[in-house]
């Protein structure tokens, strides 16, 4: 029933696939360049001249394109017959209607028919120089057991399961096998609290959860099952907990391991739930973004083949939590739909030592190295020497990802880790895009790559820059179309791999990403776009703010902020804002005005508001400043003005700005008083 990647030839000679090739036929007249060899998916664009062309072609054209591109990546039970349905001033997305598949099957199966004993997955444990290989074999067979265990416990296509777990062979296994039985998965990130997990666990609605005995990062031991056990505690839904071991025997992984290792999978449709993925916004509830089965697949697929130009053979090592889109795209999804050998990182850059990224390198030959900007900072600190060591010949593509990649951090990387031979592809892109957006690859082999800029739109995608002007409270929309100009970015059209709604909220889905700016896709950040048509991306234009790679809405820490007491309530008001930090990107700032009449040790406070930060979010989001306010810069109408917050922080004073709309000038000065970091 599965055929096998290259086999749809039945598909491909249907009336609708001809119509598309001949419509293209008359592209471009002029000097052919072979595209096929560059993209074999778009080998039926046979007129078109270069890469440059394809990618205009897939933009002005994108329903033929992908149509090709899907036809030729993945495999099919059955072939869709709509390429895309959606209209984005409805927050409607849907591709490749009516055709059936199984993720699990693109990702295992078919590589398995052609070459089962090649490394799937690399797994670098926390343990430096213990790594254990699986092949597509392996883990297909570790995939069906997983899926059989939750068929027998009654997990059944459409449920959602959580997975509170770090990065190893059995979360991957656990990911695929969701999408085997056709359930939806639930990934939460490992480093996530009780509170922030039961919160996403409660709102999946999921009745299952895997997670580990304990894990294991940077020589410590950390206690994921106790963490489940209190999470659950306040889920009425969760009827069963699998707790693998995370010992050195992969087999170890249930009590229950002697099963069929064949797993019938499930026949998905196109537009079906793969997974939910919580994050942050700009209100305080995390919001589980959705993605589908088949266009999510095959972005991800595609991205990691061209953006990183991966060849067959290729060790991929993106360094990434699996907890993170970034874990779900490129550790897993694309490499795999690609067969190719990934890596799965569970220590930290620095453990046991800051040499641990490049001895990996070297110890498991690998050609592309994706990771993020507060890494590559941290590391640069620690000189060139810990480089230096270890051999990086393999290296290939140095990725980077999830915030701004300031120039010297850029040039470090570019210089010393890939001694200036390797291209640095900053990759732009979110939880709600699914896979990369804007990279300065894939376009020619030598085309300029500017440092910190992302530069180019993938295939398909199509960035535009609106203004941001705000008029009566609603975001204005005038299109910017020329170049040297900063907007709000926006993508003009679908792509399959965007997120199809929020869990249980469309509305919200609608409001946050189409109402801003109508017909378009909002994402949140601003960019430049320079002299040569280049996208730059300037930052988040709402409350939401990235530490170590990390997003996160500042709303949500100041919902834990006002909620602190020592014997009784204290905290009257407060305002989280992030400010610049040179190795985290950003760090945490929170202002906290007491209740009038209360008389608390503000060191007791303070110690306690971290505690509770770490406790109900994540140690990540724990403010590195707290200071104590009589009053915050408020606007007549009683709005924090954020701004003025961040910039007394940032020590810019003369930045400060309008100040005509403030309710009292005076709370400024206390503020710029009462500053707990002059950076
Ligand atoms: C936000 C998305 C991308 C996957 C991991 C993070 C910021 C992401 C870049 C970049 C500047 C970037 C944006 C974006 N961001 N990549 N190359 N340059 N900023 O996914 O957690 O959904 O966060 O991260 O602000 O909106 P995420």
């Amino acid at each position: 029933m599965w055929l096998p990647c290259g086999c749809t030839s039945k598909y491909v000679a249907s009336s609708f696939a001809r119509r598309i090739l001949a419509s293209h036929l008359h592209v471009s007249g002029r000097s052919r360049c072979n595209v096929a060899a560059f993209m074999p998916e778009a080998a039926g664009f046979e007129g078109v001249s270069g890469r440059a062309a394809l990618r205009e072609l897939s933009v002005s054209n994108s329903e033929s394109f992908w149509a090709a591109v899907a036809r030729h990546r993945l495999s099919w039970s059955i072939p869709f017959h709509t390429v895309q349905d959606c209209d984005l001033s409805r927050g409607k997305i849907k591709w490749f209607e009516g055709g059936k598949l199984n993720v699990s099957v693109n990702c295992l199966d078919r590589h398995v028919h052609t070459c089962p004993e090649r490394v799937a997955l690399i797994w670098e444990r926390d343990e430096r120089g213990s790594e254990m290989k699986y092949t597509y074999r392996e883990l297909l067979e570790m995939t069906c057991r997983v899926g059989n265990l939750l068929r027998r416990h009654g997990v059944k296509r459409g449920d959602c399961v959580t997975i509170y777990m770090p990065t190893c062979p059995l979360a991957v296994a656990s990911m695929l096998a969701c999408a085997r039985i056709g359930a939806a998965h639930n990934v939460v990130f490992a480093g996530f609290s009780a509170d922030a997990l039961a919160e996403r666990i409660r709102d999946a609605q999921s009745s299952t959860v895997i997670t580990v005995n304990q894990g294991v990062r940077g020589g410590k031991v950390i206690e994921l099952k106790k963490t489940v056990d209190t999470a659950v505690e306040s889920c009425p839904t969760v009827k069963q907990v699998f707790v693998a071991m995370r010992t050195d025997n992969p087999v170890t992984m249930t009590a229950r391991d002697i099963e069929d290792v064949v797993c019938e999978p499930a026949v998905m449709n196109s537009e079906d739930v793969l997974f939910l993925l919580y994050t942050s916004g700009s209100t305080g509830k995390p919001k589980g973004l959705v993605h589908t089965q088949a266009g999510y697949l095959l972005y991800a697929a595609l991205t990691h083949r061209y953006v990183f130009s991966y060849h067959d053979g290729d060790v991929f090592g993106c360094v990434a939590d699996i907890g993170w889109i970034t874990g779900h795209s490129y550790v897993v999804y694309g490499p795999l739909a690609n067969g190719a050998t990934t890596v799965l990182f569970e220590s930290t850059p620095i453990y046991p030592d800051p040499g641990r990224y490049w001895d990996m390198v070297e110890r498991l030959k690998i050609n592309q190295f994706y990771g993020a900007p507060t890494a590559i900072r941290l590391l640069l600190k620690y000189g060139d020497q810990w480089v230096n060591k270890y051999d990086r010949s393999t290296l290939k593509t140095l990725g980077s990802v999830g915030e701004p990649i300031n120039t010297e951090a850029w040039e470090w990387y570019h210089r010393v880790v890939g001694d200036g031979r390797c291209p640095v592809v900053d990759t732009w892109w979110q939880t709600e895009t699914g896979g990369i957006c804007i990279a300065p690859r894939p376009s020619d082999p030598d085309a300029e790559i500017v440092p910190g800029m992302a530069m180019r739109p993938f295939f398909g995608i199509k960035p535009v820059l609106i203004d941001t002007e705000r008029c009566f409270g609603f975001l204005q929309g005038e299109l910017l179309t020329s170049n040297n100009t900063s907007g709000a970015l926006c993508m003009a059209q679908p792509w399959p791999g965007m997120a199809r709604t929020i869990h249980n909220n469309h509305q919200r889905f609608i409001e946050t990403y189409f109402q801003p700016y109508p017909g378009y896709f909002f994402t949140g950040d601003g960019a430049y776009r320079s002299e040569e048509g280049y996208y730059q991306i300037t930052g988040r234009l709402d409350d939401v703010i990235n530490v170590s790679g990390h997003r996160i809405g500042t709303a949500e820490i100041e919902d834990v902020v006002v909620r602190a007491q020592l014997s009784c309530p204290a905290v009257a008001e407060s305002a989280v804002i992030g400010y610049t930090h040179s190795i985290k990107g950003q760090g945490v700032y929170a202002f906290v005005v007491l209740k009038k009449g209360i008389d608390v040790k503000e060191a007791d406070l303070s110690r306690q508001l971290n505690g509770m930060v770490s406790e109900k979010i994540a140690k990540y989001a724990s403010p590195d400043f707290i200071q104590f306010a009589q009053r915050l810069p408020k606007t007549r109408s009683g709005k924090i003005m954020r701004r003025v917050l961040r910039k007394v922080v940032e020590s810019d004073l003369e930045g400060l700005g309008d100040l005509s709309t403030l309710d009292d000038p005076a709370a400024v000065q206390e503020i710029i008083q009462g500053r707990r970091c002059h950076v």
